[in-house]
């Protein structure tokens, strides 16, 4: 597929004249991985390579907007990720703050809905704050839905629906896989069509288990901080050669 010039502004018209293979998946998410690494190449610690990885976000949910990719799911800090050295903790925590500090409004003006998946109430008051209000501010906009999965795991937020339904009292017979489904994080979000992993890695990490069920899986080599269009053009193109099947037989 020739290298697109993308048009400048945030509205496109058609995302095929913007250089997009269609037709665009409605949901991509994505496994941000590599930021160690694109750090250690630099002679740099792992924090260096968090914040160029941060820096990315803003192209890079501008280049999916460009192509009409509705939902965009990213995966920021998962539940097992508290195993890391308490400094990267610290940092990757305070990225995510400033983030919001910065960002948000400039989200807001571009049409950005910002959605959150995981455990909450494992932030510290003023971040669950910072991140409820960016969600209120943003929930009537329609031009792309941001899903930040932050203190997220899939296996968790199984275990907090199944939770839930036994909360409610819901008997076994009644529990069906809508029941499951409208009580995970992502109620009313549909499932991803396309999940993209970074770094060369094959694996889903405990992302969006459940939801990924029939999602067309794609990994690039490129360390995050250096993911772009030339990756994007190159996995939305695989994903439109994609047939899914949905485990029926398509002649
Ligand atoms: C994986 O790279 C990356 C993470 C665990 C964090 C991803 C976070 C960001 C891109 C920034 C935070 C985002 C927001 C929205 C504030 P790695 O550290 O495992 O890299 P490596 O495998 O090369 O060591």
């Amino acid at each position: 597929m020739p290298s697109p010039s993308r048009a400048s502004t945030t509205h496109p018209v058609d995302p095929a004249e913007n250089g997009c293979a269609p037709p665009p998946p409605q949901h991509v998410a994505i496994i941000m991985d590599g930021n160690g690494r694109w750090a250690r190449a630099r002679g740099k610690d792992r924090n260096f390579g968090h914040r160029a990885g941060t820096e990315n976000i803003r192209n890079i949910i501008r280049l999916f907007g460009e192509c009409d990719v509705r939902y965009l799911t990213l995966y920021a800090f998962s539940t097992e990720n508290w195993s890391r050295p308490k400094s990267e903790v610290r940092a990757l925590t305070r990225l995510i703050g400033q983030v919001l500090k910065r960002e948000v409004k400039k989200m807001h003006r571009e049409g950005v809905r910002l959605h959150h998946i995981g455990r909450l109430d494992a932030l510290d008051e003023g971040l669950r704050r910072q991140v409820q209000d960016a969600i209120e501010l943003t929930k009537d906009n329609e031009r792309i839905n941001v899903v930040l999965a932050w203190n997220y795991g899939g296996r968790g937020e199984i275990v907090d629906a199944v939770r839930q339904l036994i909360t409610e009292g819901m008997g076994a017979e009644a529990i069906d896989e809508q029941a499951i489904e409208s009580r995970l994080y992502t109620s009313g979000l549909p499932d991803p069509d396309l999940v993209i992993r970074t770094a060369g890695e094959m694996r889903l990490s405990n992302f969006l288990v459940w939801q990924a069920a029939y999602a067309e899986f794609w990994s690039t080599p490129t360390l995050w901080p250096d993911f772009g269009a030339a990756e994007i053009d190159a996995a939305l193109s695989a994903y439109a050669e994609r047939t899914r099947k949905f485990g029926a037989v398509v002649e």
